[in-house]
């Protein structure tokens, strides 16, 4: 192994995984790159859209600003683990639901961010849904239909009909 490679271990959406690359990787290129989950986003590049949001240990991290070596040990959750193998999670139709996906860039970090804000908070108010997606920027809708689908998921707003599928 070259000095500047480092091995790594840890989970990822549950599973466990290996990987050795150079110690500079950063972890949104290895779960891209290496083991081609495409979900989470590149856009600013510096920890400012949340276009890259995974989970680290259960906290939220910028993956583009995150080295793969700190996800040694530990426990990486991107979007594709929080979509069931059929059909949409409850964030993800939710925002469908609501309209409140529109070019979709953002819409992978914003789901990671959801269900992370509704596991803390599963009755979250307006503000506690503002302060914990302040991380994640929508050029397209507003947040006005972003926001009407986590309320709805909080129960602070009324759902609308479920989409025609089993959900999760
Ligand atoms: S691409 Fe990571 S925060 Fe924007
Ligand atoms: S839907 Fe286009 S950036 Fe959010």
């Amino acid at each position: 192994m070259s000095a500047a490679e480092i091995d790594l271990r840890f989970t990822l959406n549950g599973r466990e995984v290996q990987a050795r690359v150079p110690s500079h990787t950063l972890l949104l290129d290895l779960v891209r790159e290496r083991f081609g989950l495409k979900g989470s986003k590149r856009s600013c590049d510096m920890e400012v859209c949340g276009a890259c949001t995974m989970m680290l240990d259960g906290n939220l991290v910028s993956s583009c600003t995150t080295l793969a070596a700190d996800a040694d040990g530990r426990a990486v959750v991107t979007v594709e683990g929080l979509t069931p193998a059929a059909g949409l999670s409850r964030v993800q139709e939710a925002l469908v639901l609501h309209g409140a996906v529109q070019c979709g860039f953002c819409t992978p970090g914003f789901v990671v961010a959801i269900t992370h804000l509704l596991q803390q908070h599963p009755n979250a108010d307006d503000e506690q849904i503002r302060r914990h997606l302040r991380g994640n920027l929508c050029r397209c809708t507003g947040y006005v239909k972003i926001l009407a689908a986590v309320r709805s998921l909080a129960g602070t707003e009324p759902g609308l009909q479920p989409l025609a599928h089993e959900r999760t």
